[in-house]
């Protein structure tokens, strides 16, 4: 196949870890006979820094004249919250998951085997195994609704975000879900706060008519708070968690820490057509950009993601998720998941074993 992949690098350390992802999809497409071509595109802070804006005219235009999207970070404090919100990073960020239509992030939180012991959680809680699927409702919700920030006579200034979904939104992402679990353990989660919110109440409602449409998938409610203590508690009891945009957001950094670093985790943004867009879940790092520093794995297994997803091609991705684990238990480590004592690494030659690994293996 030929694959067309647009590449978003970005802020900070997202240069840095986009170059490594892109020479494990040049070995991986080598060994299967694959080719690919690469579209740089402009977004996120150094847009604004080249061009005026975060999110350049012309932008999802380009990424949907692809098979793919490999974004490394965008983001930094030089463009704060106090910036205009066309400079803002974030800003485009959000467009570009409207614009494409992702409506379902998928961030998988797992303990990779040779990291068992890095996850800060108890032992006996650890070895139990971690391994969910966090599917976030990306393209509604209070990320989305209307904003708005007035003078009151007597209140001083008054702000609200107006947080709202449609059965429509909830439906296609719980669908998702449901879809994502018969192909893993078989159980969803949803998780709201519908003892609070009406929006919860509408969730809740969709999800238990799905999941009597999927009645071969075993399905719980979690209230937003529970889930939040039971991720620390016990998380392997979970397989696929479902839940709106910003609950999303907060608890999978959450599930992201207890199977020992961000710098692990990747992420993919689907919608009901291509391109979908591919991720680590962490940040741009702006401390440690241009160091030779990141972790590149996190960038990597988005790229594992984008074969299993975007291609539908489970054994390209299959061997780069191999070739992470052998590199790993081989003892090679970056500073953010390096203990004392540990083989210390930096961001390019972490990127060169793996794709070795890639080459050397049968
Ligand atoms: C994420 C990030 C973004 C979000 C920010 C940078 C807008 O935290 O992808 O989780 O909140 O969605
Ligand atoms: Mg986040």
């Amino acid at each position: 196949m030929n694959y067309k992949i647009a590449l978003i690098r970005g802020d900070g350390i997202g240069p840095e870890v986009v170059n490594e992802a892109v020479g494990v999809i040049d070995a991986v497409a080598a060994k299967f006979g694959h080719t690919v071509e690469y579209v740089d595109v402009l977004m996120g802070g150094c847009a604004t820094d080249a061009v005026g804006v975060s999110y350049p005219e012309g932008t999802a235009e380009k990424c949907r004249a692809c098979d793919a999207v490999l974004l490394g970070a965008v983001g930094g404090p030089k463009w704060g919250p106090d910036k205009p919100a066309q400079q803002r990073p974030e800003t485009a960020l959000l467009a570009i998951r409207k614009d494409l239509g992702l409506y379902a992030n998928l961030r998988p939180a797992m303990l990779r085997p040779a990291m068992a012991d890095a996850s800060p959680l108890r032992k006996e809680t650890a070895e139990r195994g971690i391994d969910l699927m966090m599917v976030r409702e990306l393209t509604g919700g209070i990320y989305f609704g209307k904003r708005d920030k007035y003078q009151t006579e007597d209140r001083g200034m008054e702000a609200t975000d107006l947080m709202a979904y449609s059965e429509k939104e909830i439906e296609r992402v719980g669908r998702r879900a449901f879809e994502l679990a018969r192909l893993r353990r078989g159980k969803v989660s949803s998780v709201d706060k519908a003892n609070v919110l009406e929006t919860s109440r509408l969730w809740r409602s969709v999800m238990h008519r799905l999941s009597e449409e999927y009645s071969d998938v075993e399905y719980e409610d979690v209230l937003v708070d529970n889930c939040a203590m039971q991720i620390v508690r016990d998380p392997g009891q979970f397989d696929v968690l479902v839940t709106e945009n910003m609950f999303g957001d907060i608890l999978s950094d959450e599930a992201s820490m207890v199977t020992g670093s961000i710098g692990l985790l990747p992420s993919a943004s689907i919608g009901d057509s291509a391109p979908g867009l591919y991720e680590p879940i962490h940040g741009s790092a702006p401390d440690i950009a241009g160091q030779d520093k990141a972790n590149p794995i996190a960038t990597i297994l988005s790229a594992a993601m984008m074969f299993r997803y975007s291609f539908q091609k489970a054994a390209e991705a299959d061997a780069i998720e191999r070739a992470v684990d052998a590199v790993l238990a081989q003892g090679a480590r970056t500073p953010d998941i390096a203990k004392p004592g540990d083989e210390v690494v930096g961001t390019r030659e972490m990127g060169r074993r793996i794709r070795e690994a890639i080459e050397s293996a049968k």
